[in-house]
Order: structure tokens, then C-alpha cells, then sequence
């Protein structure tokens, strides 16, 4: 089936609508643990982003599976196609010009190696919400936690499923130690020279 697909070739790049939004378009993606912090310091980083006039969109676990991935369970077959759909998504918004911030459990260090793939490196920055299971269960805020150790729910993260950390992420955020003011202002600073690489293509009029 895939030999008879042969995709057509547009004309203005992705460079060009970089060039008209005035910043480079790439991926911000979180991951930690189900409640260490990911959507709470995205949505922050979003809004500072925003105020500074940088055109964003941010896909979020919660809400990308009540319905693109609606069909999806949390077994490790599904939670790849969860993070493969994503990265595919997260790759037409990146050349549709935008800064794009996904938070996600993802924690196969393989399916995050597979977002590298799909938007490739340069255009991928992991940070890592790294929260421990202690204080993500302390929290709580959904009541999650307690129904996993209940046993009502399988496959949880952290209770009955593997998070694997990342070894080396660009940015590494221990909520535990900073405030998400800090965080925020630790991503920004990070990302505020890749903003900043708007690529000169000479197609570009
Ligand atoms: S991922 O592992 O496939 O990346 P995703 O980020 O989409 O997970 O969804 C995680 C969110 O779904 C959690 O924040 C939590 O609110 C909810 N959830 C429900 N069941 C589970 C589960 N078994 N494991 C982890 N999170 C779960």
C-alpha cells in the first residue's frame, strides 16, 4: 500500500513560516511520572511563551486521550502508539511553525527515542519532570494513587508499570527543589537561543 503513496513536494518550508512568525518552531516534551508536575509547568511555559509573542500549541496526556487516542489503553503497545501518534502530530505542528509543548508519562526510553526519529533531534528538547513516587503519591491530586494501590487500576505507572528516567535530558526539573516560577524561568532561558535560530533559506523571498 505504502509504495503507491508518493507524497507531494509544497512549496513554502517550514523555514519560511519560521521566518514569518519570527522564531524557530520545535518540540518541548515533558515527561515524569502521572502527577509530578508535567501539565502544571507546560501550561506555565505556554503562557510565558505566548506573552513574548511565540506562536504555541501544547498537546497534553489527559486531553489527547479523551480523543485522537481515545482507543487507546495504557498496555506498552498502546502507550507507544499513544507517543507515536503524538510525535507525528507534534511534527506537523513543528512545520506549521510552531513551538509545540507535549506532556506525557511516556515512560519507554524507547518511544522517546522514536519522537527524536519523527521530529528529528534538533528540533526535540526532553525535560524532565522528575518528581518522586513518594511525593507524586503524596499528592495525589487526581486520587489515582490510591486507586492503583487499591488495585482498581492496572498498569499504573510508577505502582504496577516501569517509568524508565531520562538519562540525559536537556532539561532536568526536581519539583520537590524549585518552585514552577523557577522552572519556567529554567526552560526559557534553556530554549531562548533555539527561539532565536530562525534559519536563512535562500527559497525565502
Ligand atoms: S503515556 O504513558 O501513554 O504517555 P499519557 O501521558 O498519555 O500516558 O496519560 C497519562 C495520564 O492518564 C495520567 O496523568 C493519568 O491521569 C491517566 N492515567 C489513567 N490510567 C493510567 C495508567 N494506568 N498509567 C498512567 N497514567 C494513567
Amino acid at each position: 500500500m505504502q509504495e503507491n503513496i508518493i507524497p507531494h513536494q509544497f512549496n513554502v518550508t517550514k523555514e519560511q513560516r519560521s521566518k514569518l512568525k519570527k522564531h524557530n518552531a520545535f518540540l518541548l516534551w515533558f515527561t515524569g511520572l502521572s502527577g509530578s508536575g508535567k501539565s502544571t509547568i507546560a501550561n506555565e511555559v505556554e503562557k510565558a511563551l505566548h506573552q513574548k509573542g511565540i506562536h504555541t500549541y501544547t498537546l497534553d496526556g489527559d486531553n489527547v486521550r479523551k480523543g485522537l487516542n481515545t482507543n487507546l489503553t495504557f498496555s506498552p503497545e498502546d502507550r507507544t502508539e499513544n507517543i507515536r501518534r503524538i510525535a507525528e502530530v507534534a511534527n506537523l505542528m513543528i512545520d506549521a511553525g510552531l513551538v509545540v509543548l507535549a506532556a506525557f508519562v511516556s515512560p519507554y526510553k524507547k518511544d522517546r527515542e522514536m519522537i527524536k526519529k519523527t521530529v528529528k533531534d534538533v528540533n526535540f528538547v526532553e525535560i524532565f519532570i522528575d518528581t518522586s513516587l513518594e511525593e507524586c503519591e503524596r499528592r495525589d491530586t487526581k486520587g489515582l494513587y490510591a486507586k492503583a494501590r487499591k488495585g482498581l487500576i492496572k498498569d499504573f505507572t510508577g505502582i504496577n508499570a516501569p517509568y524508565e528516567a531520562p538519562e540525559n535530558p536537556e532539561v532536568l526539573i526536581n519539583t520537590e527543589e524549585v518552585t514552577v516560577e523557577d522552572a519556567v524561568i529554567k526552560i526559557v532561558e534553556y530554549i531562548e537561543t533555539i527561539l532565536n535560530q530562525v534559519q536563512d533559506d535562500k527559497t525565502t523571498n
